[in-house]
């Protein structure tokens, strides 16, 4: 089995992956209380935003960090309209790019994005 394989066995251990119909998020929760998004996509438009609403009610007051590679567009566009605040870019030990984004989860039921 691959990394990933195990990778998604952990999460799964850690209460970490949510699946809904047509889509998969993938998060890991800091020993700092903040939370990494590691994967999300969606096969169907308004899962990816469903996902995110799932994410929230389980991270409430928490700072979200995604790292999206800079060649996905569409995805780095979606981000930004969704409220995440572009940080820095990084370079992977393989030489991509990535750019680093962050979101503060609010503490109540506000959140709109
Ligand atoms: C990025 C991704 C998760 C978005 O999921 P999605 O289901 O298409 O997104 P949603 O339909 O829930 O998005 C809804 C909102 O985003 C807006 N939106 C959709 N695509 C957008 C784009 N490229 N740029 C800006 N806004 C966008 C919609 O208009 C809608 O806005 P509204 O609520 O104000 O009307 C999906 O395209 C995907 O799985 N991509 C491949 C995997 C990937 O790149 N993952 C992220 C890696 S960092």
């Amino acid at each position: 089995m691959s990394g990933t394989f195990f990778d998604l066995l952990d999460s799964v251990a850690r209460n970490e992956l949510i699946l809904v119909e047509d889509g998969i998020l993938q998060y890991y929760l800091k020993k700092n209380g903040e939370v990494t998004l590691s994967m999300i996509i969606s096969q169907r438009p308004g899962v990816g935003q469903q996902l995110l609403s799932k994410l929230y009610e389980k991270c409430k007051g928490k700072t979200i960090w995604v790292r999206c590679p800079i060649n996905l567009t569409h995805s780095n566009n979606w981000w930004v309209k969704r409220g995440y605040r572009f940080v820095r870019q990084e370079t992977t030990r393989k030489g991509s790019f990535l750019n680093v984004y962050r979101y503060e989860v609010p503490d109540d039921d506000s959140n709109t994005h």
